[in-house]
C-alpha cells in the first residue's frame, strides 16, 4: 500500500518515457533538474551505455558503475587529458590534477595513506559530542528565531565547522570557504562560461594565499590538540619532503575543505527536504531514532550529492557487453545508479527502513570517500537531532534546487517550527 504521495514514479504517473536517443549532458532538457530520473530510469532501460556527442559513454546501470570502480587498472582516474583542453594551463587545471581523487596509485595511495588516520571510525568517534555540541547550538538558534533558512543556517554551517577545525581554520575565515568551494567545484560542470572559469581559477588562487599563511601560522603554532589535527599530519609530511610537495599539501587541503562540506551540506539539506516530502518516514523516524542512520543512507541513495564521477579506460575493455576503446570516457551516473531496480526494489520509492541499501553515493573501491564515516556522523546526528527536537517542522516556501548537475544541491528552504 502507498503511503504518501511523494514518490517519484507517483509524481510522474501517466508521463510517457522520454526519449533519450540523443541525450546529451552538454544539451539537458529544461526539466532535467527538477527530476534528472526520470531520464535515468528511460537511459537505464533504452541505452545503459549511451554513447555521446562527443565519444563519452553515459553508464546508468548500478553494474556497470561498480565494474568500473572496481577495476582501477583498466579504468583511470587520472584527468590530466580532460582538463588541458578545458582549463589550458589555468589554476583551475593545476587543482584539479593535484587532487588525490583525480589521480592513480601510486601517487593516490602515497597521498591517501597521509590523512587517512584521521579519518577512521575510530578517531572520528571522539568527534561525535563535538557534532552534537555543533548542532544543538544550530538548533538554539533555530528555536529562539522560530525560523531559519535549512541550508544558510544549518545544513552549510555543520559540515563547514567540522572540516574547518580539523584543518584549524578560525571561525571567521569560514564564509569564505564556501565562497571559494563553490567557484572550484563549479569548474567541474559540463559546461563552463567563461565568466565561471575565470572565477574558478581566482578562487583557487586566493585560497593558495589564504593557505599557505594558514599553513605558516600551524608551522609556528602546532596543534593545541583540539583542532587542526589534520593540516599538522599534512605539514608534517610535507616537512620530510618526500611524501608530499608544497603545492600537493596546498591543492589536498582546497580538496578537503571543498570535499568535506558541499556534498554534506546537500545531503543534509536533501534529508530535511525528503522528510518534510515523506511525513511519514519522517513520523517513523521520530518514533524510532535507532533508524537515523538507515534514514541518512536511504537519503544518499535518493539524491545523491554527487551524481557524477569519470573515468577513462586506459585500453580496450568490454563494458556490460559492449566494446569501449581505450581513451573513452566514462560518466558514472551514481544518481542513476541509485535508482537501477535490480539492486534495489521500488527503488522510486523514500524508504528509510530500506535493507540492503548499497547505494553508490560515496562511490567504491580505492578512490571511496575518505571522509565517509564523518559525513555519515554528520548526518545521522543531524537529521536525528532536527527531527526529534521540532516534531512540527514545517517547509514554508518550495525548496530552491541549485542548478548544477554533478552536484545535486538545494540552494534555500525556508523553515518554521
Ligand atoms: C555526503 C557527503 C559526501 C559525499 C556524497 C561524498 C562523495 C564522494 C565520492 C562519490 C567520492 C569518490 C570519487 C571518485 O571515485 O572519483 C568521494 C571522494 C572523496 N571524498 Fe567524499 N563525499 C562526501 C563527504 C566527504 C567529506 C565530509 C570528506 C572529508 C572531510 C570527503 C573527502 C573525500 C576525499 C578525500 C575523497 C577522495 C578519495 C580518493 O580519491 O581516494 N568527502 N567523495
Amino acid at each position: 500500500m502507498r503511503e504518501d504521495a511523494a514518490n517519484d514514479d507517483d509524481d510522474r504517473a501517466g508521463q510517457p518515457a522520454p526519449d533519450v536517443g540523443g541525450f546529451d549532458l552538454r544539451a539537458l532538457p529544461g526539466d532535467f533538474i527538477a527530476d534528472p530520473y526520470r531520464y535515468f530510469a528511460a537511459l537505464r532501460e533504452q541505452s545503459p551505455i549511451h554513447r555521446m556527442g562527443d565519444g563519452s559513454y553515459l553508464l546508468t546501470r548500478y553494474d556497470d558503475c561498480v565494474a568500473v570502480y572496481r577495476d582501477p587498472a583498466n579504468w583511470s582516474s587520472d584527468k590530466k587529458l580532460d582538463f588541458k583542453p578545458k582549463f589550458g594551463d589555468s589554476p583551475l587545471y593545476e587543482h584539479h590534477t593535484t587532487s588525490l581523487v583525480f589521480r592513480d596509485p601510486p601517487d593516490h595511495t602515497r597521498i591517501r595513506r597521509l590523512f587517512q588516520a584521521a579519518f577512521t571510525p575510530k578517531a572520528l568517534a571522539v568527534l561525535e559530542p563535538r557534532v552534537e555540541a555543533l548542532v544543538d547550538g544550530y538548533l538554539d538558534h533555530f528555536e529562539e528565531a522560530g525560523a531559519i533558512d535549512a541550508v544558510t543556517d544549518f545544513a552549510w554551517r555543520l559540515p563547514v565547522d567540522v572540516i574547518c577545525d580539523m584543518l584549524g581554520v578560525p571561525a571567521p575565515d569560514r564564509a569564505r570557504i564556501r565562497d571559494w568551494a563553490q567557484a572550484i567545484l563549479g569548474g567541474l560542470e559540463p559546461t563552463l562560461s567563461a565568466a565561471a572559469f575565470a572565477e574558478g581559477c581566482g578562487a583557487v588562487e586566493d585560497f593558495k594565499r589564504y593557505l599557505r599563511e594558514l599553513v605558516a601560522f600551524r608551522r609556528r603554532n602546532p596543534t593545541d590538540g583540539r583542532s587542526g589535527e589534520v593540516l599538522t599530519a599534512l605539514i608534517e609530511a610535507e616537512a620530510d619532503g618526500e611524501r608530499l610537495t608544497e603545492l600537493e599539501l596546498l591543492h589536498q587541503c582546497i580538496f578537503l575543505l571543498n570535499a568535506g562540506h558541499e556534498t554534506s551540506t546537500n545531503m543534509l539539506a536533501h534529508g530535511i527536504h525528503e522528510l518534510l516530502r515523506h511525513p511519514e518516514q519522517a513520523a517513523r523516524l521520530r518514533a524510532d531514532p535507532g533508524r537515523a542512520q538507515g534514514c541518512v543512507e536511504e537519503v544518499l541513495r535518493y539524491q545523491s550529492p554527487i551524481q557524477i564521477n569519470n573515468r577513462r579506460a586506459v585500453r580496450d575493455v568490454t563494458l556490460g557487453g559492449q566494446p569501449v576503446p581505450a581513451g573513452a570516457v566514462v560518466h558514472l551516473m551514481i544518481g542513476a545508479a541509485n535508482r537501477d531496480g535490480t539492486q534495489f526494489p521500488a527503488p522510486e520509492r523514500f524508504d528509510i527502513e530500506r535493507k540492503p541499501n548499497r547505494h553508490l553515493a560515496f562511490g567504491v573501491g580505492i578512490h571511496i570517500c575518505a571522509g565517509n564515516t564523518l559525513a555519515r556522523i554528520e548526518g545521522r546526528v543531524a537529521i536525528s537531532r532536527i527531527t526529534a527536537r521540532f516534531p512540527g517542522l514545517r517547509a514554508t516556501g518550495p525548496a530552491k534546487l541549485g542548478n548544477r548537475i554533478r552536484f545535486r544541491g538545494i540552494e534555500s528552504l525556508p523553515l518554521a517550527i
